[in-house]
């Protein structure tokens, strides 16, 4: 049987590349996005008899009610992403990032699935746990965060649902994000030759943004015996400090001037190594390597050239 998904938040950085992966794997996709950046990424899939586009906001009954029909699984991507962007508007980001959620579990049928996205910032900022896995607590202090999480507790609690706590993704796609670690940097080592870096020793784990399309669909596919858990999802491999990521991508961007500053913090603090091992136990392990991702966005911004790509 052919499964029909409902991607909301279908046009930005990450659904713009999900919904591709999705109709690749032989699924019929409905997508609802408000564009609210004015996002024209979705364009090269109207041609696909599978692909069908509702230009909405998913915090309106009204329009997700009718779409919701359908569905066999929802993946809720829509949200105000990002502390700075959730920091310019708080009514905005919480109306989008948790009570569109609440709305939407309480709309959805039992039989269908949720698989949400999530960030794992958060991890360790109370407790200081450094190793993270799904038992240790996720207590974010960004607003971005915290809407974030009590998203996750919502769906996780109305059953029938996967959620997916995701690492910095890094990659191209039709958005492209620059306030992403890896992609910001190397942005910088492309354009500008030079980095200021704070909490240079701060570690961070990282995942391609198609490994995450990828485990997407595994969760689909793998859902009976995924259900009920939160997973980790990043690159074991990568677990790198920001100096040690500046240090790789200037294997690629030799000329790449550093200076560490005492100046500047993260607004959730983040320090941590996590294991996807729980991940890899339902069977799916990011593969794509943060040098290919690098020499991806390098080939990308030479086709762009400068560009604002800040999530606000
Ligand atoms: N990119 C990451 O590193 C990362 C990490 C963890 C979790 N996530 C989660 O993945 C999801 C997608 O993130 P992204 O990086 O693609 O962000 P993005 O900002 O590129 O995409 C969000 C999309 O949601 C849409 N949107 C916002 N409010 C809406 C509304 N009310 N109704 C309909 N559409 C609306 C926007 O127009 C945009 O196209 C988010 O839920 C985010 O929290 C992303």
């Amino acid at each position: 049987m052919r499964l029909n998904i409902l991607v909301t938040g279908a046009a930005g950085y990450l659904g713009s590349i999900l919904c591709e992966h999705l109709l690749d794997s032989g699924y019929r996709v409905a997508a609802l996005d408000a564009l609210i950046y004015g996002e024209q990424n979705l364009n090269h899939l109207c041609a696909n008899p599978d692909f069908d586009f509702v230009r909405g906001d998913a915090r309106d009954e009204s329009i997700l009610r009718p779409l919701l029909k359908d569905a066999d699984v929802v993946i809720p991507l829509a949200a105000i992403v990002g502390a700075p962007a959730c920091d310019l508007d708080p009514y905005l980001a919480t109306s989008t990032n948790r009570d569109a959620i609440t709305m939407l579990c309480k709309l959805r049928g039992r039989g269908q699935l949720i698989v949400y996205p999530t960030t794992n910032s958060g991890y360790g900022t109370k407790t200081g746990d450094f190793f993270c896995t799904e038992e240790s607590s996720l207590d974010p202090i960004s607003l971005y965060g915290r809407t974030k999480v009590e998203a996750e507790e919502i769906v996780l609690s109305a059953g029938n649902s996967i959620t997916l706590r995701l690492a910095t993704v890094f990659g191209m796609s039709p958005r492209p994000r620059l306030d992403l670690l890896v992609n910001h940097f190397t942005y910088a080592a492309f354009f500008d030759g030079y980095l200021v870096i704070f909490e240079k020793d701060f570690k961070r784990n990282y995942v391609h943004i198609r490994d995450v399309a990828d485990c997407f669909i595994h969760s689909i596919k793998n859902s009976t015996g995924m259900i009920g858990s939160p997973y980790n999802v990043g690159l074991d491999s990568a677990n790198l400090s920001k100096e040690e990521l500046a240090l790789k991508i200037r294997e690629h961007i030799p000329k790449f001037y550093l200076h560490f500053s005492e100046v500047g913090s993260d607004p959730d603090k983040r320090n941590y190594v996590v294991s996807s091992q729980r991940l890899r136990e339902a069977g799916f392990e990011a593969k794509r390597s943060l040098d290919s991702g690098i020499c991806e966005l390098i080939k990308g911004f030479r086709l762009l050239g400068r560009m604002p790509g800040k999530n606000i």
